[in-house]
């Protein structure tokens, strides 16, 4: 096949202009792990350091060339250390994924037996076999799960963590409504020698903004998290704790095992995130809080089926529907995005199965918040969806609608620009 570079060329533009245009400016966005960076950090970005190697640790380095990457790379975990309020950072596993397997790399051996909330409940695919404690040949136990409560179930979880003795019990998850039970578990946890470990990566942002409870406060042995969800960093991951001899262990994991490069060019925009976070967080997350229980509360009144009403639906940045009686998770999600509304299905913990067949929808409105949307917008966003799934109305009809309305909210908030600074202008993507 012979293939005309040129042509290619244009397709690539052409590729990314569509796809900035229609995720940027006319779209809905409710993907509940994905954000948007501050004009700033997103000029900071770009940067030299992307070329570079620096394998080892902070002022240990197999590399020359590398004074100004260590600096910053101290600042980055100086400034995560003090966001979080955490003794030891390690700020180089590149995702939340190799976090978490560092955690697990570091503290256990094949056969070990690992807890995580059930998949239905929200687990992520690096908490399961399936994902990274699989290929370390761990053993996976369900944390016994309370759907009224819509959380960990306490006694029933201590009792199995006695006779099962895991080496590691992970809380947090990819569905995340409710703060998980930390200080209640942590006593069994220890007394069989294990360790609790809180995986943060859909709440770092809220917990920053503090209004999320930090779970190394609460006492949890180890926080792994992305540093692009509700924290709207670059992509990247984190793990903190305040014992020095996990954060030794944990450290070789991530190097000399798990990574070589650590993407070094989204220090910059980390670091000025983890900033932003301190200047404007708190404002950010009440917001974000504030506007996940509006859009809740209105496609309750629109007669969705909202997962948790009992108890009061959410305290995050999320809201789960069941819309097993309208067609389930996946065609819904289809739909929505047919009128630009774009969100991700979801299981439930009382799906049958978890592949096509979920009854759930996902929704998490951090990022509009960063557009500056509130409560009369999360409205709209409810009556949208009524529209699309309830009444079956043409989705291109809405898809006009939700464009025109989305015009209203391109200036990313909560953050800093280059213009604030006096060194540039904010980078037009090309569109
Ligand atoms: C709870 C949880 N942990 C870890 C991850 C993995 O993060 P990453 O995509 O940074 O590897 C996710 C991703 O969505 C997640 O939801």
């Amino acid at each position: 096949m012979s293939i005309n570079p040129d042509s290619i060329l244009n397709d690539v533009l052409d590729i990314v202009r569509a796809h900035n245009r229609w995720r940027r400016l006319e779209t809905i966005n409710l993907i509940a792990s994905e954000n948007v960076m501050s004009p700033l950090a997103e000029y900071l970005y770009i940067n030299d350091m992307e070329g570079r190697y620096a394998e080892g640790t902070l002022g240990s380095r197999y590399y020359q060339g590398v004074k100004f990457i260590d600096k910053l790379e101290g600042v980055v975990t100086e400034l995560m250390k003090s966001l979080f309020n955490s003794k030891y950072a390690d700020v180089r596993p590149i995702s939340g994924t190799i976090a978490n397997m560092a955690v697990y790399a570091a503290l256990t051996q094949p056969g070990d037996t690992i807890f995580s909330i059930p998949i239905g409940a929200g687990s992520h695919i690096s908490h399961r076999v399936t994902g990274a404690p699989g290929i370390l040949k761990l053993k996976v136990v369900n944390l016994p799960w309370d759907n009224e409560e819509f959380n960990v179930d306490v006694d029933a979880s201590i009792k199995l963590i006695k006779e099962n003795k895991p080496k590691i019990v992970i809380l947090g998850g990819s569905v995340y409504l409710f703060p998980h039970p930390i200080k209640e578990l942590l006593d069994a946890v220890h007394e069989v020698g294990g360790y609790l470990m809180h995986d943060s990566a859909h709440v770092l942002g809220l917990i920053a903004g503090r209004a999320f409870p930090n779970p190394l406060d609460l006492g949890a042995d180890l926080m792994t998290s992305s540093t692009h969800k509700t924290f709207p960093g670059p992509q990247g991951g984190v793990v903190f704790t305040n014992n020095e001899e996990l954060f030794k262990q944990v450290q070789k994991a991530v190097f000399p095992g798990l990574t070589s490069n650590y993407h070094h060019h989204r220090y910059a925009a980390t670091a000025i995130t983890a900033i932003e976070m301190m200047k404007f967080g708190e404002a950010y997350a009440k917001q974000v809080v504030s506007n996940a229980k509006a859009l809740a509360e209105e496609l309750h009144a629109l007669g969705f089926s909202v997962v948790a009403e009992k108890k009061g639906f959410t305290k995050t940045h999320q809201v789960l529907v069941d819309v097993s009686k309208l067609g389930g998770g996946a065609k819904a999600a289809v739909r929505l995005e047919e009128a630009n509304i774009i969100v991700s299905k979801s299981a439930l913990p009382w799906d049958k199965a978890f592949r096509e067949e979920v009854g759930g929808l996902r929704l998490g409105v951090q990022e509009m918040t960063r557009f500056g949307m509130g409560k009369d917008e999360m409205k709209a966003i409810a009556e949208f969806m009524f529209r699309v799934l309830v009444k079956g109305e043409d989705a291109a009809n809405v898809r006009r609608e939700v464009m025109e309305f989305r015009r209203e909210f391109t200036t990313v908030r909560y953050g800093l620009t280059p213009e604030d600074l006096g060194i540039g202008q904010s980078i037009k993507m090309i569109m």
